[in-house]
């Protein structure tokens, strides 16, 4: 089946409005950029100068996290309904919200589901740790997020799915792109196994971690990887650009 890829660039917690501002601007032109889905993934106090700036554009603006609840007593967090106001995918339970903010498989199910229910469409990360990695226990890990993620419930419409393995985020020391299709195709097995072959075959399943113009062709260039979710290199205009003209290429 034909997917089309992705280039989404995950901004994480860095740069002022100001920055975001001149950020989008470098970006200018890779509205045009033909066979690929742009996503951009700002923090929260920048998505509606973001969201704004790509109005009538196909790029598409993530947030980086959310609730589950439309409203309600939950200081300091985001609804699924304020996101998608100002954004229309979002990423779930990225390793770094795992790590640090204690997100688990069933509340990332439950994520899943409110996404849905709000019309954006997901990318859920999954990935194994280096201690997970060393013991060989990189594909159980995946098939546990991956399975209690996606539940017994159909597919969230548009499903995407991020393979980040913990210890190439951020380290220069990215997968190789053997490594990372086999990560991927293990990820479109198990959602096979939940959802049935003709779904995960539409699933895109992109590669995180390291992810830089240079070895981004080498990724594409394999069956089950349909795109990135680059984090550094997605805060470089010309890289991003550069990453996303490859995937475009593939
Ligand atoms: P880097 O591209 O900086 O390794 O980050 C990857 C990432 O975490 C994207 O979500």
């Amino acid at each position: 089946m034909a997917r089309i890829p992705i280039a989404a660039g995950n901004w994480k917690m860095n740069g002022t409005n100001a920055e975001a501002r001149a950020l989008c601007r470098g970006l200018a032109g890779i509205e045009a950029i033909a066979g690929v889905d742009v996503v951009l993934s700002p923090s929260f106090t920048q998505l509606p100068l973001v969201w704004d700036f790509w109005c009538g554009t196909e790029v598409h603006i993530a947030g980086q996290n959310m609730h589950t609840q439309p409203s309600g007593a939950y200081t300091g967090e985001v609804s699924p309904v304020q996101l998608a106001e100002v954004a229309d995918w979002v990423i779930l339970g990225h390793s770094e919200r795992r790590q640090f903010f204690c997100e688990d498989d069933q509340a990332l199910a439950l994520k899943l589901r409110a996404a849905e229910a709000h019309g954006l469409t997901p990318i859920l990360c999954v990935g194994e740790s280096e201690a997970e990695r060393e013991n060989r226990r990189t594909n159980a890990v995946l098939s546990r997020q991956v399975g209690v993620a996606l539940g017994d419930d159909p597919a969230p419409a548009g499903l995407v799915i991020a393979y980040e393995p913990v210890w190439a985020i951020g380290t220069g020391q990215a997968a190789t792109p053997d490594e990372a299709e086999s990560a991927c195709a293990h990820i479109r097995s198990v959602a096979a196994d939940k959802l049935g072959s003709d779904v995960a075959d539409g699933v895109r399943i992109l590669y995180g971690g390291s992810v830089n113009a240079g070895n981004i062709a080498d990724f594409m260039a394999q069956p089950d990887i349909d795109g990135a979710l680059v984090g550094g290199a997605s805060l470089k205009p010309d890289d991003f650009l550069a990453i996303t003209r490859a995937i475009a290429a593939s």
